[in-house]
């Protein structure tokens, strides 16, 4: 498989290009993308129009705000894209639907494959554990800006498929019992840590606990590359981590 790695100078974008040079998969890096590229390095490029060799599929760990040009590029070339940026504005996300009906996208703002997991667990714990109170406890390095994390909040949002009622609380303090209606969601932040999201379920009589711990930030990459093998022949359509386990 030969992949365009968008963003290709930034922290994901370097795991990407190490995980396609690792030989785990048979799949290169036939271009690299970057706005702080400047021409004439050899497979880099300042912008994506300006490679049009030959590629499978393009893998974007960039900026939401680059991705007209990303899908622009991917919808005339026809070629399936992975999106694992973050940050779209819903103008943003009606693009990405829009392209996705003209060629293939993936996109998930978690490729977590363990945690892809994790949201099918929980969101089977939470409809059989009904009188249970639910809480997710999320810890991130101290550099990290958005708070709860992107993750927490789709973990909380898979819950509510199955919770209606369901009303997250972000952060507890005050005098007030919880409803059992509350998801609890708490963000900690401290030293190196990667990632740890950890849902508790609890009526007073159990406790289950559900956790996933990120070691490494190159996980993200590695399931983008898994996607875009899982994206790499198929139709026009939008795909997500669930098609990816399915
Ligand atoms: N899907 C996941 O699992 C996952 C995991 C980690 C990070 N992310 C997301 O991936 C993105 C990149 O994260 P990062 O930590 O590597 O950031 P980063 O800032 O280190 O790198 C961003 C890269 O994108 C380039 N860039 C900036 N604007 C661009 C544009 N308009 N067009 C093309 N390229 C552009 C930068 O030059 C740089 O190479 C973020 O949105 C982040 O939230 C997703």
């Amino acid at each position: 498989m030969k992949v365009i790695v968008n963003g290709a100078n930034g922290t994901m974008g370097k795991y990407v290009i190490s995980t396609l040079q690792s030989g785990k998969y048979d799949a290169e890096a036939v271009a690299l993308v970057s706005p702080s590229f400047t021409e004439g390095e050899k497979d880099k490029y300042p912008a994506l129009r300006e490679y049009q060799g030959e590629a499978d599929c393009v893998i974007d760990f960039s900026n939401h705000a680059g991705v007209r040009d990303l899908l622009d590029y991917c919808v005339s070339r026809q070629l399936p894209v992975v999106i694992a940026t973050t940050g779209h504005t819903p103008e943003e996300m009606e693009l990405i639907r829009q392209a996705s009906e003209k060629t293939a996208v993936f996109f998930s703002a978690n490729t977590s494959v363990g945690v892809a997991v994790l949201g099918d667990l929980i969101k089977r714990a939470a409809a059989a554990f009904t009188d249970m109170d639910i809480e997710i406890i999320e810890r991130h390095h101290n550099r990290k800006a958005d708070a709860p994390s992107g993750t927490a909040l789709m973990l909380a949002n898979q819950i509510k498929e199955v919770r209606e009622n369901a009303e997250f609380v972000c952060g507890r303090n005050g005098h007030a019992k919880r409803q059992p209606n509350e998801i609890g969601i708490h963000a900690v932040r401290y030293g190196n840590e990667v990632g740890t999201h950890e849902i508790i379920f609890s009526n007073g009589l159990e406790t289950v606990t559900i956790k996933h711990e990120a070691e490494n930030r190159s996980l993200f990459a590695d399931g983008a590359v898994k996607a875009a093998f899982f994206v790499c022949g198929k139709p026009a359509g939008f795909y997500a981590m669930k098609d990816l386990l399915a």
